[in-house]
C-alpha cells in the first residue's frame, strides 16, 4: 500500500498506524507500595511459610466470600485437586464438567484417577447447561464441577438441586469469579466447595495461589491435611504446643501457600471491592460502545447474576463480517490491543482427543462459541484511555471488515 493511501483508518495490519503505541495486555496485576512493604515485613520475620499470615489471609477471605472456612493452596489447580480428592473422587467414578474452561478444571478429575464427563454449555453465558448435566448423570457420577465462565456465576440453583437429588457433590470452579454474586448470595458461600485462583490476571494476586471455600468443617479439615502431606497438624501448631509428634493420616501433597505471599494476599484483599467496581465500569463502557457495532455480541448478564468480570469475551457475528476470528484477532493485535481467546474447549486438546477419542462435534454450543470468541483487555488497572483505545481499535477493525 502506498503512503498516500494510508489514513488513520488504515488498519495497522495493512500498514497503517496502530491505535496505540504500546501493547495493552488482556490482563495484568496491580501491586502497590503497601503490598511490597507487607511482603518485606514477612521476609524479615521468623515465618516464611505456614506461619501467622496463612490463617490471617484465610480468615479475611472466608469473611469476604461468606464461607465458614477458607483453605489456601499453592495454586488454583492445587485447590481443585484437593477439592476433587476431598469429594472422594476415585478410579471408576465420574465428574461432570464444562468443556468451556481452562484444562485444569477437568484435569483435577484425572488426577484422582476418575473420568471427566463433559456437558455442553448455554448459548448466552457459555456456562454449563443444567439440562445437559442431567443427561450425563450415570451410576458412576460423584460430582459436578461447574465453572463461572468469565466471572459470570454458573446456574447454581438448578445445579445444586440436581446434585441433591442424585447425592452428588458440587465443586464450583470460581477461579474467574471472586466477588461475584448469584441471586444475592456470594460466590464461595453456595456450593459444597468453591475454588479460587490468585494468578496475576485474577481479581487479586499472590503470584501463584488458590483457595477452597466451604461451609463444611469436615471438608475444611481434610483440605488442610491434603495440602500438607496428609499430616494431622502443621509445623507451627506443633511448635506452639511444644510437641514433635505428628501423624500422616492420608496421602497428601505439599500444596502450601507461603506466608510471604499470604501477606500479599491480605493486602490485595483490601482492594478487592475497588477492583470489582473498576471491572464493572469497564464492562459497562464496552457493552455500551458495542451496541453500535452490529458484528459484535457482548457477553450476556443474567438477571440473577452479578459477575466479577475476570474476562470480557465478545463473540463475533461472522455473517456480518468479511473476515474470520483469526483475521480479526491479528488485526486487533496489530493495533497493539492484547486480545486473547478463552477457551479452546477442553475435549479438543490433543491429550483429551487421544485419551478419550473426541473428534469435535460432540459439544456444538461450546465449539461454536470457541470459533467466534475474542477476550478483550479487562483488568482493574486499566485507565480510561486504555478502555477508549480498545473501543477505538474495535470500531476501526470491525468497520473495515463489515459486510
Ligand atoms: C477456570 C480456571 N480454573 C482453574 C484455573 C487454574 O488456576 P491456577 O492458574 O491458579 O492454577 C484457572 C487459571 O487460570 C482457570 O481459569
Amino acid at each position: 500500500m502506498s503512503a498516500t493511501t494510508v489514513s488513520a483508518q488504515t488498519l495497522a495490519i495493512h500498514g497503517g498506524s496502530p491505535v496505540r503505541a504500546s501493547f495493552l495486555p488482556y490482563g495484568r496485576q496491580s501491586v502497590d507500595e503497601a503490598d511490597i512493604a507487607a511482603v518485606v515485613e514477612v521476609l524479615r520475620s521468623d515465618w516464611l511459610t505456614t506461619g501467622p499470615k496463612v490463617a490471617e489471609f484465610e480468615e479475611a477471605f472466608a469473611v469476604r466470600v461468606g464461607a465458614a472456612h477458607a483453605v489456601s493452596f499453592s495454586s488454583g489447580t492445587a485447590a481443585l485437586h484437593a477439592a476433587a480428592s476431598v469429594a472422594g473422587l476415585k478410579a471408576g467414578e465420574e465428574a461432570i464438567t464444562t468443556p468451556m474452561t481452562f484444562a485444569a478444571t477437568a484435569n483435577c478429575v484425572l488426577y484422582q484417577g476418575a473420568t471427566p464427563v463433559f456437558a455442553d454449555v448455554r448459548g448466552d453465558t457459555l456456562n454449563i447447561d443444567p439440562e445437559q448435566i442431567e443427561k450425563k448423570i450415570s451410576p458412576r457420577t460423584k460430582a459436578i464441577l461447574p465453572v463461572d465462565y468469565a466471572g459470570h456465576p454458573a446456574e447454581l440453583a438448578p445445579i445444586l438441586e440436581i446434585a441433591r437429588r442424585h447425592g452428588l457433590i458440587v465443586i464450583e470452579d470460581a477461579c474467574h469469579a471472586l466477588g461475584a454474586e448469584y441471586s444475592g448470595r456470594r460466590v464461595g458461600s453456595i456450593a459444597d466447595m468453591t475454588v479460587f485462583s490468585f494468578h496475576p490476571v485474577k481479581h487479586i494476586t499472590t503470584g501463584e495461589g488458590g483457595m477452597v471455600a466451604t461451609n463444611d468443617p469436615q471438608f475444611a479439615e481434610t483440605l488442610r491435611r491434603f495440602r500438607n502431606h496428609g499430616i494431622s497438624s502443621d509445623a507451627r501448631q506443633r511448635q506452639t504446643a511444644g510437641q514433635w509428634h505428628y501423624e500422616m493420616v492420608l496421602l497428601g501433597f505439599n500444596y502450601r501457600l507461603p506466608d510471604i505471599v499470604c501477606a500479599l494476599g491480605i493486602q490485595q484483599m483490601k482492594r478487592l471491592d475497588a477492583n470489582l467496581v473498576r471491572r464493572r465500569e469497564i464492562a459497562a463502557l464496552y457493552t455500551k460502545a458495542f451496541q453500535e457495532i452490529f458484528s459484535v455480541i457482548p457477553p450476556t448478564v443474567r438477571a440473577e447474576a452479578s459477575p466479577a468480570w475476570h474476562l470480557y469475551p465478545i463473540r463475533l457475528d461472522l455473517k456480518k463480517l468479511t473476515a474470520d476470528r483469526t483475521q480479526i484477532f491479528r488485526a486487533l493485535r496489530a493495533e497493539n490491543i492484547g486480545v486473547n481467546v478463552h477457551y479452546i474447549p477442553v475435549h479438543l486438546h490433543p491429550y483429551y482427543r487421544e485419551r478419550f477419542g473426541y473428534k469435535g462435534g460432540e459439544f456444538p454450543m461450546a465449539e461454536d462459541g470457541y470459533t467466534r470468541l475474542i477476550s478483550l483487555p479487562m483488568f482493574h488497572g486499566m485507565s480510561d484511555q486504555d478502555v477508549q483505545d480498545v473501543i477505538r481499535a474495535m470500531t476501526k477493525v470491525m468497520s473495515c471488515f463489515a459486510r
